[in-house]
């Protein structure tokens, strides 16, 4: 949540600062702020809203070849210009910016900065008044940065500028994420190497508790106890139209569209020479050795956990429990004696999981991370990494990687399940190539699910999925997509438990979407149908083929029956998409949400 960015070199920093703001808008959106350097001081823009409001008030004017720069997603303090960064010190000396949340600005301000007026209700703005501070005590400012970081309690990515030094960018990281990027006379920084890709894809990982002072020829990594820390630069392996929309009208509708090619990159990741699937040996003795998995995610990442657990339990024959990282920290079940913890993340940055990871490694127990993001936290703090290979997503709503985070998780239980020595009569290569091809029939599906979605949704105020086994579980999952980007009322359920309450929500019109794709509930769940068409409920039938009936609205090629999530989610992806275009939403930047959630 938020992104920052910097740029020290020998060119006008304005538009630079901007177009990574843009690539970063999917971090936060609700307010933005430059604020650059020049011989005649600071001058900083901000503005309430998207990087195209800031664009409006930037002075073309000012030339400035040092600057940094901020998109806010608001934990302290409402989206207001006020509030966006970056924020000052009381003197207009020391300009910062920030993404994180500084658990401990009340008592810092309590204790140090009494005699200071804050300006804003951040828990920001006490960063660079303290670096102030201490600069007004004596000590030179990479010292009083230092003092002040020292303080610091929570999570934190900051730049900091000095109006009297324009040949510095000081930066530091505390568990949220920053990089700093390279090039000839210049040097960048950013929350993701996304944003900088315009100037370089040479960057320096950042840890945690480290300082850096960035300057236009050089990068100085200081541990907070002064060590000098040296490390390598990583080519960024991102392809530029990877995060480009191309023709699409939203990065959303894109990626839906991306899912046959990613299920197919993940096969050809996942084969060996022979076209066998494989896994690093190490990952499935660490399954194997284990007499329970613990799957931790949230959102969209939980809900393909909940399918893998069908998957790991059925073919590889290990249990598995499914939780909500953040109930899990704070609500930990009795362990069991050999656990392995699997995190799932597309970003590989989410506070919540992390915070779950942290405490597991304590305990000294073992994690794998699945996710999107080579090189993420999560990634680098676990033992084990399995990569989605579905290229950026940037959409805050989840598609590609959701299924890429499912088929992942099939390929683990079956290279696990062989390992065991246990026969599986399914051929999952052959069974995925099936996938990749029904997921484009669906995504030519558009016009069909556009019409769903006008009819069903156009209006209404709520709306529920319902399904039974794991079809409940992408009902689940399709009804977060329907709330978070149309904002209408929408729930998932198990088919047979409406009766047990919600069942008196149904009125008359009320839509029920409900998923068929599993032979031993169909039964069942169409005999849920018809109590809620009883009560008045307007029905959507989404069956699989073999299984369909007359009233179906919509029948999904068949594919293995463990599978059907991979593809009976496409057509609710669209229907989502299309419902919350048709009630004039913003599909890609949904309000008070942000893509990569990196506070707990
Ligand atoms: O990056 P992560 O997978 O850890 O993110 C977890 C959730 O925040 C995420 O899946 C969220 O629910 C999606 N935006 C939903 O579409």
């Amino acid at each position: 949540m938020c992104g920052i960015v910097g740029y020290i070199g020998e060119q006008d920093s304005k538009e630079i600062l901007l177009r990574g703001l843009e690539k970063l808008e999917y971090r936060g959106y609700d307010s933005a702020g430059i604020a650059v350097l020049n011989e005649n001081g600071v001058h900083v823009f901000k503005e309430k809203g998207r990087i195209a409001d800031l664009r409006e008030v930037v002075n073309p004017d000012v030339e400035a070849s040092v600057g940094i720069g901020h998109t806010r997603w608001a934990t302290h303090g409402a989206p207001s210009r006020v509030n966006a960064h970056p924020h000052q010190s009381a003197s207009g000396r020391f300009t910062l910016v920030h993404n994180g949340v500084i658990e401990n600005y009340a008592i810092l301000k309590r204790e140090y900065l009494q005699d200071v007026e804050l300006k804003s209700d951040t828990d920001t703005e006490v960063i660079v008044q303290l670096v102030e501070k201490f600069v007004n005590s004596g000590l030179d400012v990479e010292e009083a940065f230092r003092q002040t970081l020292m303080l610091l309690k929570g999570s934190y990515a900051i730049a900091l500028i000095d109006s009297e030094n324009k040949d510095v960018i000081y930066v530091a990281k505390n568990k949220s994420p920053l990089l700093v990027g390279l090039g000839d006379g210049f040097n960048v920084v950013a929350s993701d190497a996304m944003a900088m890709l315009q100037v370089t894809n040479q960057y320096v990982e950042l840890m945690d508790k480290e300082m850096v002072m960035v300057t236009k020829n050089s990068v100085t990594i200081k541990k907070l106890d002064g060590n000098i820390i040296d490390r390598d630069p990583y080519t960024a392996e991102l392809d530029a139209s990877d995060i480009e929309k191309g023709t699409y009208p939203h990065y959303m509708l894109k990626e839906i569209d991306e899912q046959p090619l990613v299920m197919r990159r993940i096969i050809q990741k996942y084969q060996d020479e022979n076209g066998h699937l494989t896994i690093d040996p190490e990952i499935i003795e660490a399954m194997n050795e284990a007499d329970r998995i613990y799957i931790i995610a949230c959102g969209t990442s939980y809900h393909a956990g909940l399918v893998g657990k069908q998957f790991i339990e059925k073919w590889a024959k290990i249990p598995v429990e499914v939780h909500v990282a953040s109930e899990f920290s704070y609500n930990m079940p009795l362990l069991s004696e050999r656990p392995l913890f699997i995190y799932i993340s597309q970003s590989g940055e989410t506070a919540d999981s992390r915070a779950v990871l942290v405490q597991t490694k304590e305990m000294g127990y073992k994690a794998l991370t699945i996710t999107n993001v080579p090189g993420s936290t999560l990634s680098r703090e676990a033992d084990y990494t399995l990569l989605l290979h579905a290229g950026p997503e940037i959409a805050v709503a989840s598609t590609k990687a959701y299924t890429a985070q499912i088929a992942v998780l099939a390929i683990l239980a079956t290279v696990t399940a062989k390992a065991k020595g246990i026969e599986l009569d399914f051929d999952l290569v052959k069974e995925l190539g099936i996938i990749a091809n029904v997921m484009e029939m669906l995504c030519d599906a558009k016009e069909e699910m556009e019409k769903i979605a006008r009819e069903y949704l156009a209006t209404t105020r709520n709306c529920f999925f319902i399904g039974r086994a794991v079809d409940f579980y992408v009902c689940l999952e399709g009804a977060l997509k329907l709330k978070e980007i149309s904002y209408i009322q929408a729930e998932g359920f198990a088919g047979g438990e409406l009766k047990h309450g919600t069942i008196a929500l149904i009125e008359e019109g009320t839509p029920v979407i409900a998923l068929a794709t599993q032979e031993h509930v169909n039964l069942s769940i169409r005999g849920n149908v018809k109590e809620v068409v009883a009560r008045g409920a307007n029905p959507c039938i989404i069956s699989m083929k073999g299984l369909e009936t007359e009233e179906d609205r919509y029948v999904i090629p068949a594919v293995h029956p463990m599978l059907t999530p991979l593809v009976s989610v496409v057509p609710l992806q669209l229907i989502a998409y299309y419902a919350a275009l048709h009630r004039g939403c913003d599909v890609d930047k949904p309000r008070n949400l942000a893509k990569s959630v990196t506070v707990e």
